[in-house]
């Protein structure tokens, strides 16, 4: 079968990744020799089922952002290959990837960089409506969802730079929603909220999931939120997935050294 072939298989997972690696060409600090290379990620096999809710984690620089970034076709893997319903996923022109763009929804890891700070919060959070040509009643859509996260009219109304850190967070979680994507890819999506706030967007992800079956794949490092959130779990260390199994299986029986010292840290696991 060709690479290129858009085949549908129903069976086939939501979103896969195969073999995906990505070096990085570090600047030469000779003239005569080339720069050194990093390896930021390695062989990294991840799928995320239909409706399915996966957890990345692993120690900070450890490639959870890489990955995340070559399944979303933010970057180009060096080797690898995406599928999105059986459908392959490259980086390339926008009009190429509206089908995908559609389908996902994405909380990058900054998302104060992510917020475009001359757009007022509304029209931050329908630029994907309009970006995708989706139709409907955008401004209220838009009220919706905003209600969802927990923001006001008020804070619609403002710009980014007028919100808090959390509040910020809840506009790119809103961004991420508006047009109802299929797959929800979150990078710390909720490392700036309170525990209230995070209560009610757990549960917001929750109701989409059984509603409308979401899938999720998150980046995180709290594993309260990944015990309450995912259904699996894929552990990164140095670039390569080492670890990956349900929830239960992975952190009740970490093989790992690091996922065992990530479970020791949490005094109330058992
Ligand atoms: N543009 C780049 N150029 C060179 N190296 C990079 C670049 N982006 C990432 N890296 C390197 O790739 C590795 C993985 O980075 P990545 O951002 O994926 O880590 P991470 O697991 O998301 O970490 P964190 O938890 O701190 O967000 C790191 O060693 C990082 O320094
Ligand atoms: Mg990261």
């Amino acid at each position: 079968m060709s690479d290129d072939e858009p085949t549908r298989a129903s069976s086939a997972p939501l979103l896969s990744g195969r073999g995906l690696s990505r070096t990085y060409r570090l600047p030469r600090s000779s003239p005569f020799q080339p720069g050194p290379v990093r390896h930021a990620l390695v062989g990294a096999d991840l799928d995320v089922g239909h409706g399915e809710s996966v957890a990345l984690i692993g120690e900070s620089g450890s490639g959870k952002s890489t990955l995340v970034k070559t399944l979303l076709a933010l970057d180009t893997p060096t080797e690898g290959t995406v599928r999105f319903d059986g459908r392959p996923v490259r980086p390339g022109r926008a009009s190429a990837l509206r089908w995908f763009r559609r389908d996902t929804g994405v909380v990058l890891q900054d998302p104060y960089s992510s917020l475009d700070p001359r757009m007022r919060v509304r029209d931050t959070v329908a630029e994907p409506l309009r970006a995708l040509s989706i139709a409907g009643d955008r401004r209220a859509r838009v009220d919706e969802v905003l209600d969802r996260v927990g923001l006001t009219r008020h804070h619609a109304d403002g710009y980014p730079h007028e919100l808090s850190g959390g509040q910020r967070q809840r506009v790119a979680i809103a961004r991420a929603i508006v047009h109802r994507p299929r797959l929800l890819v979150g990078d710390e999506p909720m490392s700036a909220l309170d525990v209230t706030v995070r209560a009610q967007i757990l549960q917001l992800l929750r109701e989409l999931r059984d509603d409308l079956g979401l899938s999720l794949l998150t980046v995180s490092h709290d594993i309260g939120l990944v015990q309450h959130l995912a259904d699996r779990v894929a552990v990164l260390h140095e670039g390569r997935i080492v670890e990956q199994g349900t929830v239960d299986a992975v952190l009740r029986h970490p093989g790992h050294p690091y996922t065992r010292a990530l479970v020791a840290a949490v005094p109330t696991l058992d």
